[in-house]
């Protein structure tokens, strides 16, 4: 029998613990909408524009950002193609990112110390996303069993989302179905595996094979190479995640680009 630790609906319910907390709301606001931090740049902004370098003279239509939490990477999209699909396990996010759009505003918190907090408010159009806003639906939904209407797209963002995934081989195995041939597939991941999401024996890479150590890049090629062919040398975005006033996380997302061969 299966330990229940390591059970895959056991990651789930840390996913959703986690992603509909008072603390990952404050975190996600303030990283997708708050200030530049130790000189670091937006993350959406950043990822949205090295795709864009990839995607000039190709079609842009349709882009689906899978984990999309509180919205800004989905508008950032909107603002080159004509219609963005968001999705994220998260109904706290969704709701989010929705009211963002309906209102072009959005209140939050944010812990300073201790029992102190401070209030801030997003603004879609201190960003310059208020007028392409409305190409975006935002949905809840689990990445790994999307409806089959979710299709036919020029351009799928994971940013920050294998390492949360219970399954991420399966996921990355039926990727390909999402996009037209031709179409981009973005992946990016700081490649922080934890049990608590995925469970160790579905890790993409980060553990010892035969004594060797397997890296999750190698893995992303092997998984991927049925159906894509990688573009260029991975990349390197950063993202910091304000925790209080005074503690951050300085992340390093590994950015592979990946196009639809068969
Ligand atoms: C680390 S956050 C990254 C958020 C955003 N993409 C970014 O880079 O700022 C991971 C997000 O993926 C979502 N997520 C995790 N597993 C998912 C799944 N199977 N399907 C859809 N969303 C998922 C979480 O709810 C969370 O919003």
């Amino acid at each position: 029998m299966k330990s229940p630790r390591h059970s895959n609906k056991n990651s789930l319910v840390a996913l959703y613990a986690h992603y509909h907390s008072e603390a990952a709301v404050s975190q996600y606001c303030d990283a997708h909408y708050g200030p530049d931090k130790f000189g670091v740049s937006n993350f959406s902004r950043e990822i949205v524009q090295l795709c864009a370098t990839v995607l000039e003279g190709k079609p842009q239509r349709k882009a689906l950002d899978l984990g999309c939490a509180v919205g800004r990477t989905s508008f950032e999209l909107a603002t080159h193609f004509d219609q963005v699909s968001g999705i994220d396990f998260s109904s706290r996010f969704i709701d989010i990112a929705q009211r963002i759009q309906k209102r072009g505003k959005f209140c939050y918190q944010l812990p300073e110390e201790g029992d102190i907090i401070s209030d801030h408010e997003v603004h879609l159009a201190n960003h310059n996303l208020a007028e392409t806003a409305s190409k975006v639906t935002f949905s809840q939904g689990n990445a790994r069993y999307l409806e089959t209407s979710f299709c036919d797209y020029d351009l799928v963002l994971a940013a920050n989302l294998i390492d949360r995934c219970p399954e991420p081989r399966k996921f990355l195995a039926s990727i390909y179905q999402r996009l037209v041939l031709g179409g981009l597939l973005v992946i990016a991941s700081p490649y922080n595996w934890l049990e608590h999401y995925t469970p160790k024996k579905q890790w993409l890479g980060g553990y010892f094979r035969a004594g060797s150590p397997v890296t999750s890049l190698e893995e992303l090629g092997k998984k991927l190479s049925k159906h894509f062919t990688m573009i260029g040398e991975p990349q390197e975005v950063e993202f910091v995640i304000r925790e209080t006033a005074r503690t951050f996380h300085h992340n390093i997302s590994q950015v592979t680009l990946w196009r639809r061969i068969r």
